[in-house]
């Protein structure tokens, strides 16, 4: 079974076509950075008109890829939410049509199945996949969450972010010192240049044994730091405090992950999301889960970032087991499981 996945939640437009070994046959994704770049952030009517113009055009290039074209294509997956409901629309309507024309099955996807999902994803002949359970930290843009996934269907979540993001907040402290956006690799690339222990920064929310995260807090103590002290002028200051935020970013992230697998009893962490793309996160994480026996699985970047592939896979799970959608369906802004228990 070959099922066209369609991504439109956020910034970026995604189209991709995968089969049930999750062996990815075609995966285009169009980011609208330059589109949000001049605003620091995501603008949602931007982007609701950015997946406008670039829908057909990334569907017919992975349409293209796709030996057989749409005629190889046997299910059409798309992104209900969570996300911006103008975006999702453009992606969602598309789906439909698709399907409709075709008369091809249709399934909506929660997008945060979808990266819990993606070190599922084949990209090259061979890959190894980890075991049910494991713990599994999302970390993006727009979610810092861990849970326990326990099948393709079956994830719980365990924690979230109080507040901002993970990738909200290197967003937020590369805007406070004019690094321009998105803020996470440019500081993770002059955090490998700096003193981690250079500017003393508070550990957000360390009592022991708690799951949630919260990193406001940080954001406002660097916005702080930069009020007494003014932006660094010189690389090696900027480095200096790109390297103490990141390590007290990464430094929460990995401690809560690897207390997540000891409260589970879990020996598998996987890491997902924009935010592992960060170099200094699998250093430290990779080093820490070894410590404790946890083996540790890393999807590749163009898992790990939005993409439609993900989606392509979750929603061949859900018709698997035969979950179909119908001309009904609509998206959700904001994630239904955000509670403990099954998502959607
Ligand atoms: O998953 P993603 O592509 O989009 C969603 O938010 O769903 O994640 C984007 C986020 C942005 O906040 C970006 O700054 C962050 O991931 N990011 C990074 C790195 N690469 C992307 N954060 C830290 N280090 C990186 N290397
Ligand atoms: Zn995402």
């Amino acid at each position: 079974m070959r099922v066209l996945g369609i991504e439109s939640s956020c910034d970026e437009t995604g189209a991709a076509v995968v089969d049930e070994t999750g062996f990815v046959w075609a995966d285009v994704v169009a980011s609208q950075v330059r589109e949000h770049a001049p605003y620091g952030g995501v603008v949602p009517e931007l982007a609701s008109r950015a997946h406008m113009r670039n829908l057909v055009p990334v569907l017919e290039q992975a349409l293209d890829e796709l030996d057989g074209g749409l005629d190889a294509v046997d299910a059409v997956a798309v992104t209900r939410g969570p996300g911006l409901v103008g975006a999702l629309l453009v992606g969602v309507q598309a789906a439909k049509a698709l399907a409709f024309a075709r008369g091809l099955p249709l399934v909506g996807v929660n997008h945060l199945d979808g990266h819990l999902l993606a070190v599922f994803l084949r990209r090259t002949e061979s890959v190894e996949r980890p075991p049910f359970p494991y713990v599994a930290l999302l970390v993006s843009g727009g979610h810092t969450s861990l849970y326990e996934v326990r099948s393709f269907l079956d994830t719980e979540l365990l924690s979230s972010t109080r507040d901002d993001a993970a990738g909200e907040a290197f967003d937020k402290v590369a805007k406070l010192l004019g690094l321009g956006y998105p803020g996470g690799p440019v500081v993770d690339r002059l955090a490998a240049l700096g003193d981690p222990h250079a500017i003393e920064l508070p550990l957000p929310m360390n009592r022991k044994g708690s799951l949630d995260f919260s990193f406001s807090g940080l954001k406002t103590a660097v916005a702080q730091h930069l009020h007494r002290r003014g932006v660094p002028t010189s690389e090696a200051g900027l480095a200096d405090l790109c390297a103490s935020f990141q390590r007290v970013v990464v430094e929460s992230l990995v401690s809560k992950s690897l207390e997540a697998c000891r409260q589970r009893a879990c020996r598998h962490l996987v890491l997902t999301g924009g935010v592992a793309a960060n170099r200094g996160l699998r250093e430290r994480a990779s080093e820490a889960a070894l410590a404790l026996g946890v083996r540790l699985w890393v999807p590749p970047v163009a898992s790990c970032t939005d993409n439609a592939a993900m989606i392509a896979y979750a929603g061949l799970k859900r018709l698997e087991a035969g979950m179909e959608d119908d001309m009904t369906m609509n998206t959700f802004s904001r994630d239904p499981g955000f509670r403990r228990g099954r998502i959607l």
